[in-house]
């Protein structure tokens, strides 16, 4: 198979590196990748966002399969126009991811099919979103309705807060994302990622992951895309991975059908779970990044068969293999993230380091540049490795952290810290 996995980030380095373990892919092309997929794979620079780009160039480079990364070409519909040119295609059309590009409609959905979320209200003016949230007080959570690259939602712990979110939204603080605000009850408890793989008929669940998303040790400080992250999440256990699929996947991928849009991709779905109720905090229609990589370290290659029988309707014959392992993932990120960093520093020390099934350094955020790898982004490198214990997973990806030369680069030391 000649494959086309579009993005750039840890996530698709991740998946690249799954992909190319399974002797079904022949060729491997990244659009537009990054230094590290570079090693791996070929890289195209290539316009993601535009779907006649992405046709030509799968037509040009005789593709069979296109695995799109990230949240944004598919709410856009590239998905829609490859496969309406007969590209097989891993990810939702643009009316399904949906799901992840508006948050009322994800509600509507949750409303549609019973499943269990916060309760909210939605708004379009200020006032009367300040009257609600007056009414209902602290704590609570704004969000603008759109994609605002993880950045738009707003945890309000007190009344001033929450009004001033209210007032950025209005105000274009996050464009047209907010020009409908989402306010919701604050919910109390533990927090897991749960994958789904999803054929429009099927879903098979992939597996959980925990991440961290504030940028200071002890879960403190501002919130980030994700500082480090780590699979199984202790959290899901049994019960509450078969509550969360019959009482919550099950339900929207039904009500999803029934309007005509089925889903068909991974469902990535953001849970809250206290007392061993799990409630959906938000849909995303792709990968968590950097969920994905510690996914992708465990899976290894099956990966690819798995989201070419979701591509083919055909998880109903499909099983996930897993292992009695643990995977964690250290971002490294650009001193000042998520505030403003530089760009262009050198990252040494690579070269040293074991790539095998155990260790690995996915790279989100580099590109080479005379020779040297350098830090093109603010989340930079995912130090990734994979244990029998979550312990030994740390114990590894930690030993990796300490043979970067980065000086310019910082992580938290804590990661996996809950389970741990
Ligand atoms: P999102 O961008 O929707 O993933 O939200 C970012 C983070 O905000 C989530 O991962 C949660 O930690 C938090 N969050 C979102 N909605 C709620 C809620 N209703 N109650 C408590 N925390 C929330
Ligand atoms: N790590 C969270 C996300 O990818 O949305």
């Amino acid at each position: 198979m000649n494959i086309l996995i579009l993005g750039s980030g840890g996530r698709e380095h991740g998946l690249a590196w799954a992909v190319m373990q399974n002797p079904k892919c022949d060729r491997l092309i990244v659009a537009p990748g990054n230094a590290g997929i570079a090693d791996i794979a070929d890289c195209a620079d290539l316009d993601i966002m535009s779907g006649a780009a992405v046709v030509g160039f799968a037509e040009e480079n005789a593709i069979d399969f296109v695995i799109v990364g990230p949240e944004a070409p598919l709410a856009a519909g590239v998905g829609d126009d490859l496969r309406t040119a007969g590209f097989l295609v891993f990810g939702p059309s643009g009316a399904a991811a949906q799901l992840e590009a508006s948050k009322s409609f994800t509600k509507e959905i949750c409303d549609a099919s019973g499943a269990p979320t916060a309760a909210y209200a939605r708004f379009t003016e200020a006032d009367p979103a300040r009257d609600y949230v007056c009414a209902q007080g602290a704590p609570i959570v704004i969000k603008a309705d759109g994609l605002a690259a993880g950045k738009g939602v707003i945890v309000a712990m007190t009344l001033d807060e929450a009004l001033a979110a209210i007032d950025d939204m209005f105000d274009g603080a996050f464009g047209g994302a907010g020009a409908e605000v989402v306010i919701e009850e604050f919910l109390d408890g533990e927090e897991a990622s749960f994958f789904v793989l999803c054929d429009g008929e099927t879903a098979l669940p992939m597996g959980t992951a925990q991440d961290h998303k504030r940028v200071g040790e002890g879960d403190t400080g501002p919130n980030t895309g994700g500082m480090g992250a780590y699979s199984p999440a202790p959290v899901m256990s049994d019960a509450v991975t078969q509550k969360a699929l019959d009482e919550i996947i099950k339900p929207s991928l039904a009500e999803m059908a029934r309007r005509g849009t089925p889903f068909q991709g991974i469902l990535f779905a953001g849970l809250m779970i206290k007392d061993g109720q799990p409630k959906l905090i938000e849909y995303n229609v792709r990968f968590g990044d950097p969920e994905c990589q510690v996914l992708m370290m465990r899976l290894g290659a099956q990966v690819l068969d798995l989201l070419h029988a979701a591509a083919e309707a055909r998880l109903h014959e499909a099983h996930v293999n897993w292992a009695d392992d643990h995977a964690l993932t250290v971002v490294m990120a650009a001193q000042g993230y998520p505030g403003s960093y530089e760009k262009g520093s050198v990252i040494k020390g690579l070269e040293n380091i074991p790539e095998d099934s155990f260790n690995m350094v996915f790279h989100a955020g580099t590109s080479r540049k005379d020779g040297q790898i350098v830090a093109t982004g603010g989340r930079v490198l995912n130090v990734t490795a994979r244990g029998t214990t979550l312990a030994e997973a740390a114990e590894r990806a930690y030993a990796m952290v300490d043979r970067i030369d980065w000086p310019q680069g910082f992580c938290r030391q804590d990661i996996g810290w809950r389970a741990l």
